[in-house]
């Protein structure tokens, strides 16, 4: 198969969709891989790196679109790429269609057969393309948060780890998944008083099993998260239902009991947010402060670190892209329901429940796509 990986072109995305590594996977496969020129600079791949790998450049996005049985990128379409895709074409990448109606239209007018990142699942009901950017989220929010926590940027000048004869900072961590787990993980390495909320009793047994002496946990009730919160110096914010937006846990009028300079990681802002005060932000201008407390709400933490984003996300993706070129896409998904459950849009019908649910529009099963 003919697979091309393009530039990313949303503003402020570095990533790219394929490593050099998996252009020669794909190359070992018997695949041809055309690459966008420049598509790996951000993540620090150079042209002459995927040439190396067996790949071929390819001068502009244009040539790559019209030349490639298969795309795959880290980015949603933008509306000049959704231009480009076509019946017969198999896009995999992430999609987010259920908030985005008018890519969702352009996608099912394409006639592309889209595979959405998000929506691929496991064995154990996990999500193991979104897996790793959590990872990566996670364990960037105490390293921003002690930036955040640092004098000269608002915060109010207390060094996580402390020093010999000085306490270590207090870290909450509310949300003890994937990003709540190595946050607290990567804030108890630094030397700080960790502990971490959840609401799963399944979860907390689970962190007390394997983390016990390296960070406390405790049920999230009300009562035990405002107590926590008032004596942080560091919020991480990780929590997830899924489906639906993020709970708000932390109210405005709770800020006024945290120490003056605490600073607020929320994760959970491309959820919306789990405090009140939550609004998103960019790597750009990161932090903001509210009633003496400061934020940090970037809504794709990935991006600050864009080479490890890339290989964690090259690492998931690519058994996946392997599978869906080698075999075609149909039966790629018909031997994998994991796979198959990223089916997003096929021949200009939408293949998602969820998707047809939030947008009231009309869907078909993956499997009946299959079928067509
Ligand atoms: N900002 C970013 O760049 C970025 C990157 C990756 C993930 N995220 C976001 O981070 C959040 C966490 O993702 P994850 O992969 O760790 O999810 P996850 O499902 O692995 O973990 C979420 C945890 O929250 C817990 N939880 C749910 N409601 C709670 C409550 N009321 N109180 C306490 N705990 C509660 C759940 O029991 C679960 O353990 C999500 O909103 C995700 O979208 C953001």
């Amino acid at each position: 198969m003919k697979i091309g990986c393009p530039k990313e072109i949303k503003p402020q995305e570095f990533r790219v969709g394929m490593t050099p590594d998996a252009v020669r996977d794909a190359v070992a496969h018997g695949h041809s891989v055309l690459v966008e020129t420049g598509a790996g600079m951000g993540a620090g791949f150079t042209d002459a790196d995927y040439t190396a790998a067996g790949a071929q450049i390819a001068p502009d996005a244009e040539s790559v679109f019209a030349d490639s049985g298969m795309i795959v990128k880290v980015k949603e379409p933008q509306a000049v790429e959704r231009k480009r895709l076509r019946e017969g074409q198999v896009l995999f990448t992430y999609l987010h269609l259920a908030p985005d109606p008018e890519q969702t239209r352009d996608l099912l007018d394409s006639g592309v057969t889209a595979i959405a990142y998000e929506t691929v699942t496991d064995r154990a009901g996990g999500l193991p393309l979104l897996a790793p950017m959590s990872e990566v989220a996670g364990r960037l929010a105490p390293q921003v948060g002690a930036w955040t926590l640092q004098k000269a940027n608002g915060g109010r000048g207390v060094l996580l780890g402390g020093v010999p004869g000085v306490l270590p900072a207090k870290v909450v961590v509310i949300g003890g998944g994937v990003v709540g787990t190595h946050a607290a993980r990567v804030a108890a390495g630094m030397g700080a008083d960790v502990v971490v909320l959840d609401r799963s009793l399944n979860r907390l047994r689970y962190l007390d099993d394997v983390f016990a002496g390296v960070f406390r946990n405790a049920y999230a009730s009300g009562a035990a998260t405002a107590a926590a919160v008032a004596e942080a110096d560091l919020v991480i914010g990780a929590v997830l239902i899924p489906g639906a937006a993020a709970p708000k846990l932390v109210s405005r009028a709770q800020l006024a009991t945290m120490k003056p300079g605490a600073a607020i990681v929320d994760v959970a802002i491309d959820q919306g947010g789990c405090f009140e005060t939550s609004r998103a932000t960019t790597h750009q201008d990161p932090i903001y402060e509210v009633d003496g407390i400061m934020h940090y709400c970037v809504a794709n933490m990935p991006g600050a670190v864009a080479r490890t984003s890339t290989l964690a996300l090259g690492n998931a993706t690519l058994p996946f892209l392997l599978a869906l070129a080698d075999k075609g896409w149909k039966a790629a998904c018909a031997d994998d329901p994991h796979l198959k459950a990223g089916l997003n849009t096929h021949a200009g019908k939408l293949t998602y429940a969820a998707v047809g649910e939030a947008l009231g529009l009309d869907w078909i099963s993956a499997d009946a796509a299959l079928a067509l």
